[in-house]
């Protein structure tokens, strides 16, 4: 019980960083105490070494007591990056859970499901650090999720389908269910709304579809700078390929399904020396391990914006 009350006090502090009023970090910052039902910035009760030391604009845990659990010190070590006191000019974060052979569906596109348990409570917590939810058409179609915070406490962000012909049904829960907000992304000069929860919003569209800026700027007019692009492959890839993800998490599960949809597809490369190595840290969720890539500093694969529906 005490490991789940930890793990519980770690994430209501975590989520106290985006609280507008103190999203500089100043709710975050500094030195942090566990009292046996949750962390305390103040000590009271004589000399003993803080539990946590944060640094919230730089985004990291600094020094943690063996008082903490090691899941609980992954869990900011994990997060405190994504925060808007780490990320003051917004984030665009993608993430997929994939098998060990780099599918994130069978070819007719079940995905029910990949990960464990560990890897959904992650899904869900990175839906309530963000302002907005993004998937694509295929996914909204096929899987018909709701994108909604269920697993874990936290509010749940906007949602963002990428429909640019108007193929989501009317009865997709992303139009029905009024628990969130939905912005339906489509080509031409269609705004308007749709259902009591769910509005259009256009997008310039190219000959190769949107191109992932006008989707980020459009969204960006809304005041959604906070983003999660949770699939499918081709979405994400498309965000990849524009150089416009500042990170990309790939949580692996242990299974093969030997064909299916890819993960990640982007234009062919000749030489190793060309792939995209970016920093990457590892942490285990439950039986699948969870890679987060830090692409800031990775030169952006804009040839591909050249012909973005090749990639696909
Ligand atoms: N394992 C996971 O974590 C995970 C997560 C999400 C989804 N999935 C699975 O992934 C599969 C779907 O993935 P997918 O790659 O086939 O499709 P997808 O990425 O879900 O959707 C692709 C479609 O979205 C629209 N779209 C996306 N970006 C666009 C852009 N920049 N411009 C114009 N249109 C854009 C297009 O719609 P139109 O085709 O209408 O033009 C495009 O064909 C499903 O089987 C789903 O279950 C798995």
């Amino acid at each position: 019980m005490v490991g789940s009350a930890m793990v519980t006090a770690a994430w209501a502090l975590l989520r106290s960083g985006l609280n507008p009023d103190t999203a500089d970090g100043s709710s975050l910052d500094g030195a942090w105490y566990w009292s046996g039902s949750g962390f305390e910035p103040k000590h009271t009760g004589g000399a003993r070494e803080a539990d946590l030391m944060i640094d919230a604009p730089a985004g990291k845990l600094v020094a943690v007591s063996a008082r903490v659990m090691p899941a609980v010190a992954d869990l900011f070590a994990m997060m405190l990056p994504l925060l808007p006191a780490a990320t003051p000019h917004g984030l665009v974060l993608a993430h997929m859970g994939q098998s060990l052979d780099g599918h994130i569906a069978t070819a007719g596109g079940h995905s029910h499901v990949i990960g464990g348990p560990e890897s959904l409570d992650h899904l869900h917590r990175l839906r309530a650090l963000v302002e907005a939810v993004l998937v694509g058409a295929e996914t909204a179609c096929l899987d018909r999720p709701r994108l909604t915070v269920r697993r874990v406490v936290g509010a749940n962000p906007v949602r963002v389908v990428v429909d640019p012909r108007g193929r989501l049904p009317a009865d997709s829960p992303v139009l029905t269910d009024t628990a969130a907000p939905t912005l339906v992304l489509r080509a031409g000069s269609t705004a308007g709304h749709l259902s009591a929860c769910a509005e259009t919003l256009a997008v310039p569209a190219g000959p190769d579809g949107f191109a992932p800026a006008d989707i980020l700027q459009v969204l960006a007019a809304r005041g959604l700078t906070r983003l999660l692009i949770e699939g499918g492959g081709g979405t994400v890839s498309r965000f990849l390929a524009a150089g416009r993800l500042d990170r990309l998490q790939l949580s692996v599960a242990p299974l093969l399904i030997g064909s299916g949809r890819p993960a990640l597809a982007l234009p062919p490369i000749d030489r190793l020396d060309q792939a995209l190595r970016p920093p990457t840290r590892r942490w285990s969720l439950g039986a699948d391990t969870l890679f987060d890539m830090d692409l800031r500093g990775v030169a952006a694969r804009r040839s591909a914006m050249d012909s973005p529906a090749t990639m696909i």
